[in-house]
């Protein structure tokens, strides 16, 4: 009986208190609390309802009516104040003047083309001057024109140079392995040299994609410039006239490119092209690891093979192409230290620039 007692008086008390807290509460804020502290994890309301457990089951037929009726209560008398002081937020706004600040009127705030989509403007129109047309290829590419036709045939372990993201084709009646997300831009100029409308001069800007673990210098989605020209007296001396041109057009006139023999199946001879550092103008700093250069593309003479893949004669034609990473460049260009901004909204980065 006396446990009965007890409860009993407990549960009135908490009424009592609860209810008096309640019709004082002026804020959405402390009505909050109060809802916690009686119906939250481990509330009043969950540490009674514990300790019912002990009451023998006549007793809890007395209180058990009681605990329900004094939730309800309470609970309701949550809901009218929470009605209540809303009602008089409402009220207190229909007071207020709105004055439009004159400050507020001149200062404001306007989008803007971010800072990668105004770079591509820059160069697309740089080499829309000489003659350039645009061409889009695929994101989702088949083999063929981003490895196959480019003298990377099936199982060759050049294959690696490319961390390729392939697309699931069980449901859509395809060997597995011949649909991916294209690596690089360079898909675009096999796609036009299987055309057989020669000479090319052609060039594409867009998204790449590599499975790649995400860090401040790599990314699974970046952008590619690539150029292509083919025709019939297409020779080194281009290609170099070509990346000077660029780098001169982005950097300015004292910038200067140097050619370093590098592999890469689909052209022969194989350039990496490297910029003259926009830092240290040569001499070796921090941002260009000492060096004085920073390798920007990756370029060369069309490769015979490709010509034969895509029918053309490589006996009567000859071409060059080169691939260059403008998210590096704009990296360098702007002292940002981290490629993840391209991809995110982060607003302080968009207001920045
Ligand atoms: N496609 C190469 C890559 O993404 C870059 C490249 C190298 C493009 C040489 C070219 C080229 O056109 O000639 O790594």
């Amino acid at each position: 009986m006396l446990k009965l007692a007890l409860m009993d008086v407990k549960i009135r008390k908490i009424n009592q208190d609860y209810q008096g807290q309640i019709s004082q509460a002026t804020a959405l804020k402390e009505l909050d609390k109060i809802f916690l502290e009686l119906f939250g994890k481990s509330g009043l309301v969950d540490q009674l309802s514990k300790q019912f457990k002990t009451l023998p089951k006549d007793q809890l037929k007395t209180v058990g009516p009681l605990f329900n009726q004094v939730k309800m209560k309470l609970e309701e008398a949550i809901r009218v104040k929470r009605e209540g002081v809303r009602e008089n937020i409402y009220k207190s706004l229909e007071n207020e003047k709105f004055t439009l600040q004159p400050s507020r009127l001149t200062h404001k705030r306007e989008g803007h083309l971010h800072l990668a989509t105004k770079f591509k403007q820059e160069i697309i129109d740089l080499f829309a001057k000489l003659g350039f047309e645009q061409f889009d290829a695929p994101h989702i590419e088949w083999d063929k024109y981003n490895f196959e036709y480019l003298n990377i045939p099936k199982d060759h372990p050049s294959k690696d140079m490319w961390d390729t993201l392939y697309i699931d084709t069980a449901n859509l009646k395809v060997d597995p392995g011949q649909l991916l997300l294209r690596t690089h831009t360079s898909n675009f100029w096999p796609r036009l040299m299987e055309k057989g409308k020669t000479p090319i001069r052609a060039m594409s800007f867009d998204r790449c994609f590599r499975y790649e673990a995400v860090d401040a210098r790599h990314s699974h989605t970046f952008n590619q410039f690539e150029i292509a020209v083919v025709g019939k007296d297409i020779t080194m001396a281009n290609l170099r006239f070509l990346s000077d041109y660029l780098l001169q057009g982005i950097l300015g006139k004292e910038a200067k490119s140097r050619f370093r023999p590098k592999y890469y199946p689909f052209v022969e001879p194989g350039v990496g092209i490297d910029c003259l550092c926009v830092f240290c103008h040569g001499t070796g700093c921090k941002i260009c690891s000492g060096t004085g250069w920073f390798e920007i593309a990756g370029a060369g003479m069309i490769h015979p093979n490709v010509f034969k893949a895509t029918g053309l004669d490589p006996k009567i034609y000859t071409g060059l192409a080169w691939g260059f990473g403008p998210d590096r460049m704009l990296m360098l260009k702007h002292n940002i230290e981290d490629i993840r901004y391209f991809l995110e909204g982060d607003l302080k980065f968009l207001e920045k620039y």
